[in-house]
């Protein structure tokens, strides 16, 4: 398989072009490879994912058999909130990105991953994408707060941006939500990976903080390469709706005052935080 790279990442894998219907001709391995990854997950997720999520995956409807084609999750996607998802390479800069989502497009990779990788695969392929991500777009609530987000990290001053994408990472990647009591999964990160689900809802030893205003979120710093020490957990998703529409940039101050909290895991070079950004 060739290589793609930006920087120093370097990519084994290349997105598939859609035709110019949309479609994208995956093979009967990449097929089988989505099967076998989508009914793993929907096990996995009963008592870990939140309702809303539940809720848009039967909005969705995607292919349980073969890869779904955008053109069909943008479909049912658009018809519930405006969003669609938009393919891209597997790297996609950081102002491409915020853009996409400020305008109300889901930036996906149409590659999925091997079957090597099964488990864990370091770039976020379709599974993530679209397992993981696009069950909360079809939420009015959080599809709102997406593009808030983009269109406040563009007009944001660039030095600010590797804060604001922490807190990217700890909702829209990373996210725990608090229902009537039960710690459950939002974040797409966690419920593309059927080991995270788990332990991010129910094992004792990662730390759940309340997301509150965000400030502790912006001071954490995190790998993208192991399970998550520290989750933040919201109420609602108004919450991340208001946040993104109060003034991020004071927040960003205060975190910058406070300091960063001292990493809980090992510093041994570890991967970029913004794997997805890079
Ligand atoms: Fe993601």
């Amino acid at each position: 398989m060739e290589s793609e790279s930006r920087g120093e990442f370097v990519s084994k894998y290349i997105s598939k072009q859609p035709d110019a219907n949309g479609y994208v001709d995956y093979t009967d391995e990449e097929n089988e490879t989505w099967q076998i990854l989508y009914s793993r997950q929907i096990k996995v997720i009963e008592q870990h994912a939140c309702q809303d999520f539940f809720t848009g995956l039967d909005i969705l409807g995607l292919n349980e058999s073969a890869v779904p084609q955008l053109a069909d999750v943008n479909k049912a996607l658009g018809n519930a909130t405006g969003w669609n998802v938009h393919p891209v390479s597997a790297l996609i800069s950081h102002v491409d990105f915020f853009k996409l989502l400020a305008n109300r497009k889901f930036p996906a990779a149409t590659f999925i991953r091997t079957r090597e990788e099964l488990d864990y695969v370091t770039e976020p392929d379709i599974f993530h994408e679209l397992f993981g991500h696009c069950p909360l777009l079809a939420n009015p609530v959080y599809a709102d707060f997406m593009q808030a987000y983009g269109e406040y990290v563009l007009q944001a001053p660039e030095a600010e941006w590797p804060l604001l994408q922490r807190l990217y990472w700890f909702t829209v990647e990373f996210g725990l939500i608090n229902e009537g009591g039960e710690i459950r999964a939002y974040g797409g990160g966690i419920l593309s990976s059927p080991e995270e689900t788990v332990y991010s809802v129910n094992n004792d030893e990662p730390e759940r903080r309340p997301l509150d205003n965000g400030v502790n979120a912006l001071r954490t710093p995190y790998r993208i390469d192991q399970l998550q020490m520290i989750y933040y957990v919201i109420n609602n998703f108004e919450q991340l709706y208001n946040l993104v529409n109060s003034d991020l940039l004071e927040i960003c101050k205060e975190a910058h005052k406070l300091g960063e909290f001292k990493p809980k895991f090992k510093i041994d070079g570890s991967p970029c935080e913004h794997i997805h950004f890079c």
